[in-house]
């Protein structure tokens, strides 16, 4: 290599694998924490709407999904940019590299706003304005083991360390944007008193037409049933992991190493079983237990 890629090299260095830093409680990227003010002071405008999930339950799939419905089923304009671009990351922040803040500033509204806060960070400007919001909840368990593997290909986190290692610290809560268990539940709670539509992935792999329909009604919008059929066929796994402007391929390689694994790995309910020694599983399902009790949050973890 020469001295200007391995100057480059040097400096993702010191960017990415770096700790996570604890804000308010939970642990977010180094980056984010720094410019934290920026971020609890983002203005949220009344028709945005907010798509929120724990790390890999499905955001990318149903970001496409809303942006089909928003552009009637137009699959030419939903190529107008990559997935990441067209519904911004809000508070991912790396230093000359993307800034989801001044993306959402650049584009005209109505805008799709993705996150992964915990309802607690949530800005308070979302709920002043009373903007809707969809959440999507993937059982614990799929979480881990594509969190797992997005860890080792997406730069920006910790070194994950072996697959027994990365599980005990998601057990802890000790990985980026925080506990599982209490993301899901701050959410599910949530939902009572706000505008907020609660999803699962397994009913979007079981009945995505069902869940599509859901989002249509949540967003009191109208479409053909051809345009209906376009969209399932264009959200597919398949579709979306040939898209370029859905499979995250457009992202910088420095950032995210598809050769790793891709961003669009297996898109299927039940992988755990593929990953989890007997021991794990009984492990987790005690903690697990333990966790969720009180709470009448339900999930399917094979469908
Ligand atoms: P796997 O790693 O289990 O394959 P997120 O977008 O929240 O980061 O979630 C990524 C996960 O959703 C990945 O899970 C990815 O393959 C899966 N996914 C993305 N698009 C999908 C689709 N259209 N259908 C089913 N799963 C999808």
């Amino acid at each position: 290599a020469d001295t200007s890629s391995t100057a480059k090299m040097e400096k993702d260095e010191k960017m990415y694998r770096r700790e996570l830093e604890n804000v308010h409680g939970v642990p977010l990227f180094w980056s984010t924490a720094e410019v934290w003010d920026q971020v609890e002071n983002f203005q949220a405008k009344p028709d945005d709407l907010l798509i929120a999930t724990y790390p890999k339950s499905g955001t990318t799939w149903i970001s496409e999904i809303v942006d089909m419905i928003y552009n009637n089923g137009d699959v030419e304009k939903c190529k107008r940019d990559a997935i990441f671009n067209r519904v911004p990351f809000m508070e991912l922040i790396i230093p000359g590299k993307i800034n989801g803040l001044e993306l959402l500033a650049q584009i005209p509204s109505p805008r799709l706003v993705k996150t992964h806060l915990p309802v607690q960070l949530l800005p308070v400007s979302f709920w002043e304005n009373n903007c809707k919001i969809i959440y999507v909840a993937r059982n614990a368990k799929d979480v881990a083991v594509s969190y797992f593997h997005f860890y080792q290909m997406a730069k920006m986190h910790p070194e994950p360390g072996t697959w027994d290692e990365y599980l005990e610290k998601f057990i802890a809560g000790k990985v980026a944007f925080g506990s599982w268990y209490d993301h899901v539940k701050g959410w599910w709670e949530k939902r009572k008193e706000k505008r907020i539509l609660y999803l699962f992935y397994e009913d979007m792999k079981e009945d995505p037409e069902c869940e599509i329909r859901k989002v249509l009604h949540f967003l009191e919008k109208d479409l053909k049933e051809e345009v209906l059929k376009k969209i399932l066929q264009h959200t597919s796994f398949q579709e979306m992991k040939k898209n370029p402007t859905t499979n995250y391929t457009m992202m910088a390689s420095s950032g995210m190493d598809h050769n790793v694994s891709p961003f669009m790995r297996k898109g299927i309910a039940g992988d755990w079983k593929n990953h989890f020694t007997e021991a794990q599983n009984k492990a987790f399902d005690a903690d697990y237990e333990e966790k969720m009790k009180g709470s009448t949050l339900q999930f399917r973890v094979e469908i």
